[in-house]
């Protein structure tokens, strides 16, 4: 891990965050990443003092993970490309999986290179790499890049996982200043945003996770910005997952739609004929 991964960045890191180390064992990671964000740290004897954060970094023995605090919170969410419900041993081929890959437009051998500018919890990353791409990854919140980070360490080492993982790179980022600062001839082929949606209703099937990235991150509220600078950088197409009944990210109308159960990817081709 790079101290580059840790510097904050003031609009996201959040003040009420801390660093918690589950066990003794954990304490001297747990001590890093808290130096280095510039974070409390806190270990088991401060349970009580833990309720003060609504959101804690969690550190235990299977990794940097996300919890809320207090004693009945939901178990921390955790990265994880290997086992789980996301990883690759996970339900290894669905619906969703084809899609955002058909909205890339991998075709057989042809896989496009991906730059993901809201790398998040790096699931649509994952799953565009197992499909063969090169994906560069961003994200901007200091906290998620350490978990994607932390994620991608533990799956390197699974024989299984690695040779995906090697086609994953991750930046730490504002995926804007990024893209604005590339050489034509790194220019991707594909840019995929997802960025956070303002979420309205509180009975919405919002998964675990993206309820907790929400309480941390709140709605991402440039995405114009972010669209506006993709599409002079994607050599082919931008790609736009958006909740299913939400507005198009702009005024600009996709070319072409592909259709989820609860989502859809809004397609903006940036060359004819793709
Ligand atoms: C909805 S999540 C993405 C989920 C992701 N597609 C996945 O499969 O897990 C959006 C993420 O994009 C990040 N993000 C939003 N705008 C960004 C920007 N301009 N640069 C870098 N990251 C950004 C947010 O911090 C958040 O972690």
């Amino acid at each position: 891990m790079t101290d580059a991964l840790f510097q904050p960045q003031s609009q996201n890191i959040q003040p009420a965050l801390a660093v918690f180390a589950v066990t003794d064992a954990c304490l001297e990671q747990a001590s890093l990443i808290a130096r280095q964000m510039q974070l409390p740290l806190l270990g088991h004897a401060d349970l009580r003092a833990s309720e003060e954060f609504p959101l804690l970094i969690w550190v235990d023995g299977n990794g940097v993970g996300l919890r809320q605090s207090g004693r009945k919170a939901p178990n921390p969410v955790l990265i994880d490309f290997v086992g789980g419900a996301l990883g690759f041993r996970g339900k290894r081929s669905s619906h969703s999986k084809e899609l955002v890959a058909n909205a890339v437009g991998v075709k057989g051998e042809n896989t496009p290179t991906v730059l993901d500018a809201t790398a998040g919890l790096g699931r649509d990353a994952f799953i565009l790499a197992s499909r063969g791409c090169q994906v560069q990854m961003l994200e901007r919140s200091p906290v998620v890049a350490l978990m994607l980070e932390d994620a991608l360490q533990r799956a390197v080492r699974d024989a299984e996982v690695a040779g995906i993982v090697a086609r994953l790179r991750l930046q730490h980022a504002n995926a804007s200043e990024f893209m604005r600062s590339l050489a034509p001839e790194d220019f991707p082929e594909v840019v995929y945003l997802d960025p956070m949606f303002p979420e309205r209703s509180k009975t919405a099937s919002v998964k675990k996770e993206m309820r907790l990235l929400q309480q941390l991150l709140g709605a991402d509220l440039d995405t114009q910005e972010l669209f506006e600078t993709a599409l002079k950088v994607a050599t082919r197409r931008v790609v736009v997952k958006r909740p299913k009944l939400a507005p198009c990210i702009s005024d600009l109308k996709p070319h072409h739609v592909v259709e989820g159960k609860s989502g859809r990817f809004d397609i903006y081709h940036t060359r004819a004929l793709d």
